[in-house]
């Protein structure tokens, strides 16, 4: 699946990753600056901070309350925030769109 990762400058970056990835190991590995990932995944740290447009929002799985403990902590939290690393890429999330907060501080 491919996932397009824009930032909060509107610059589009594209990457195909594998099905079972999340989308913080997918920001990563293809090495968008956006998305820090600090904790690897394991939901302590929250600097794999995204937005997900309403139209995408359906298709993935809610939060956990864990999830949501740690989105109370970002930044700039917004009704349609999420931890990147919580996001299974799947082949249904093909042509995903990520939004990118300003800064993961
Ligand atoms: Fe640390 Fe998602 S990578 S909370």
């Amino acid at each position: 699946p491919t996932v397009y990762f824009v930032d909060a400058d509107g610059n589009q970056f594209e990457a195909t990753v594998d099905a079972g990835t999340n989308v913080m190991e997918a920001a990563v590995e293809n090495f968008i600056d956006g998305i820090i990932g600090e904790c690897g995944g394991v939901m302590s740290c929250a600097t794999c901070h995204c937005y997900i447009p309403p139209e995408w929002q359906s298709k993935i799985p809610a939060p956990s309350e864990q999830e949501e403990d740690m989105i109370d902590m970002v930044l700039e939290p917004q009704d349609n925030s999420r931890l990147s690393c919580q996001i299974e890429i799947t082949d249904e999330l093909d042509g995903l769109v990520v939004h990118m907060p300003k800064t993961q501080f």
